[in-house]
């Protein structure tokens, strides 16, 4: 049975990027249809210019497509994610949430799967706020949030129950935060192909 799965991020300079990425090998692997979306950039150029890793981030995923509505609507799972902003989810993704009120309003977002994740620069700078406050979309939504927990090896490793995260200060993401990325799309998706079956039965 086909799980349609959406991902859906920002990222400046790549952190939150490689975590989506590497969800999206994992949702592929569990046999979900993928789109990998990002959402627009709010912030003006020259504060993008002022930074050059912001810049080429910018330049070296200008091809991956914006999220609208429609992959929303589309989706059984969708997968968001952000870095950590003062513990809370980044302005470029929240305001694309905001923009979800018509959906919402037709009942467009419930019983859909949901699961996020993040990144922040240093080790206790919000990650778990960050994901908590996204939860909290999700339940306005009516949504089945579908966290990793501690359910695989890899999660005594990672160490996010809440939501694969990783500290951008300590470099990009290694094989362990990569992994977990995988896992959590792999997790989200066989339970919504349950959910699925389930419905159709
Ligand atoms: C306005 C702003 C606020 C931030 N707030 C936090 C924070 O509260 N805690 C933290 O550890 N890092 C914070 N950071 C650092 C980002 O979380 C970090 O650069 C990001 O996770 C990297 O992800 P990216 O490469 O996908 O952009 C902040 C960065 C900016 C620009």
């Amino acid at each position: 049975m086909d799980v349609n799965t959406a991902i859906i991020y920002y990222s400046a300079t790549g952190t939150v990027h490689a975590l989506a990425q590497a969800a999206a090998e994992g949702a592929e692997k569990a046999g979900a249809q993928v789109r990998l979306r990002t959402v627009a950039e709010l912030a003006p150029p020259e504060a993008i210019d002022a930074r050059p890793e912001w810049a080429r981030h910018r330049r070296d995923t200008a091809d991956i497509a914006e999220a609208g509505l429609d992959d929303l609507a589309w989706a059984d799972v969708v997968l968001f994610g952000t870095p950590t902003r003062f513990g809370n989810v980044a302005a470029q993704l929240k305001a694309f949430l905001d923009s979800t009120g018509p959906l919402w309003l037709r009942g467009g977002l419930a019983d859909k799967v949901y699961s996020a994740f993040t990144a922040s620069n240093t080790a206790h700078g919000g990650q778990e706020s960050t994901l908590l406050a996204l939860g909290n979309v999700f339940h306005h939504w009516g949504g089945i949030i579908v966290p990793p927990g501690y359910t695989d090896p890899i999660q005594f490793r990672s160490g996010n129950p809440y939501g694969t995260s990783h500290v951008a200060g300590d470099g990009p993401p290694g094989e362990v935060a990569l992994e977990a990325a995988r896992y959590q799309a792999r997790r989200a998706v066989d339970i919504a192909a349950a959910l699925k079956a389930g419905r159709a039965a």
